[in-house]
């Protein structure tokens, strides 16, 4: 085997390095293709010098592979990544450059060439995923693969003949749970492992939810609406790994203080229990701020009290928007009518009988009189 260099990217250089391997009687039979260039930058700042740099070793250096070596090679082998599989946050240069790879081997296997793309999961040890991103990895539901198990499926790849493979230790639950946590994925649907959603969930204490239901209906509307606040608070302050919930500010959007979509799918099964209520993986995307999902929590536990106060507060808000000249004494009637069963009071004498009595003996003032009182108008 001959290990050699050059920058992949520059045509000339990989012909020249080809062609010098070929000269001195050492034709390539087989190549793997591992350069390439992480990228940690998100889709709205990343520039096109960036996006050119980023696509640079792989795709230029696989076409240039692709376009200098001979058809009948033994195995043409591209790293790619699980990035251009499922996507990457902050790598989407990177995630294309994949793809590319991968459509690459595809489109050589068409013409009768060898080729085999493996898209790895993230490598432990020395290599493109370390530290703080290795770590925000594993959270997600994808710890890091172990290099001599990865050489293994390397070479079970080879044996198999794969065209495209993906490598990658995944642990379903928690990646599901998170690549799920905006939309529906018809990529996991026939992985069973995928379909379960168990994320975190606290171990639930089953009397919660009716005590927290008990509590609220107690309180009233202000106090209630602070203790729903306070419960959103503290289940974010606990899921993002604070210490008390001060920094978790009512009006500030939950993904501005923090929040992915592994910790969004983490707050709404930590409400889930808490509250009893069924609620989706989109909650803080539904609901984008604490007090916004505070007020929704309020309708979903007591819809009664939340119902009907948003109604007449729907209601009053008409009411006001109707000019003095136009307000309906019918409105009026049927306002105080309303009042008046909602509070039991008993209902209004039969006012027909009562005209009758009076008409059987009025006079023409008389009657007058009797129609501005019973009817308002004359
Ligand atoms: N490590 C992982 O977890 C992981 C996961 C998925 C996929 N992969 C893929 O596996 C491959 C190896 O990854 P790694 O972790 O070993 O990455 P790495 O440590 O960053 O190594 C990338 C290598 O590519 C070389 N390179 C960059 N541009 C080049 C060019 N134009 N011509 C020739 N060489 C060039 C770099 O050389 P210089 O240092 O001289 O720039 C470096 O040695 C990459 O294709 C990566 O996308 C890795």
């Amino acid at each position: 085997m001959t290990v050699a260099a050059c920058d992949v990217a520059d045509r000339a250089a990989l012909a020249g390095l080809l062609d010098g391997l070929t000269g001195q009687g050492d034709p390539v039979r087989a190549v793997v293709h591992a350069a390439g260039a992480a990228q940690a930058t998100p889709l709205t700042a990343m520039t096109a010098d960036e996006l050119r740099d980023v696509l640079r070793a792989k795709v230029d250096g696989a076409a240039h592979l692709d376009a200098l070596l001979p058809d009948g090679l033994d195995a043409f082998v591209m790293f790619s990544s699980i990035a251009g599989v499922w996507g990457s946050a902050g790598q989407a240069g990177y995630a294309a450059a994949n793809a590319y790879l991968d459509g690459l081997v595809t489109r050589r296997r068409a013409r009768g060439a060898a080729g085999t793309a493996v898209a790895w999961g993230p490598w432990a040890g020395a290599g493109m995923a370390q530290g703080e991103q290795r770590d925000q990895l594993a959270r997600r539901g994808l710890p890091a693969l172990d290099p001599d198990l990865a050489t293994t499926a390397l070479r079970g790849a080879l044996d198999r003949d794969d065209t495209t493979v993906v490598v990658a230790d995944v642990a379903w639950d928690r990646f599901a749970a998170s690549f799920t946590a905006r939309r529906p994925s018809p990529l996991l649907a026939g992985i069973p492992e995928a379909a379960a959603d168990r994320v975190d969930t606290p171990a639930a204490d089953p009397d919660a939810p009716r005590a927290l239901r008990d509590r609220l209906a107690a309180a009233g509307p202000a106090e209630r609406d602070r203790m729903l606040l306070d419960q959103v608070r503290v289940a974010a302050a606990t899921v993002l790994g604070h210490g008390t919930p001060a920094a978790i500010r009512a009006g500030r959007g939950f993904l501005d203080l923090g929040f992915d979509s592994l910790t969004a799918v983490e707050l709404r099964n930590r409400l889930t229990a808490e509250t009893g209520l069924t609620l989706p993986t989109t909650l803080i995307f539904d609901h984008p701020t604490p007090a916004a999902l505070a007020e929704h929590l309020g309708r979903e536990l007591l819809p009664d009290a939340g119902g009907v106060t948003a109604e007449i507060d729907r209601l009053e808000r008409l009411l006001d928007a109707v000019p003095g000249e136009r307000r309906d004494a019918d409105v009026t009637r049927r306002l105080e009518e309303l009042l008046a069963r909602w509070r039991g009071d008993a209902p209004p004498a039969e006012a027909p009988v009562a005209v009758a009595d009076d008409l059987a003996d009025a006079g023409e003032d008389d009657i007058f009189a009797i129609i501005q009182r019973e009817f308002g108008k004359s």
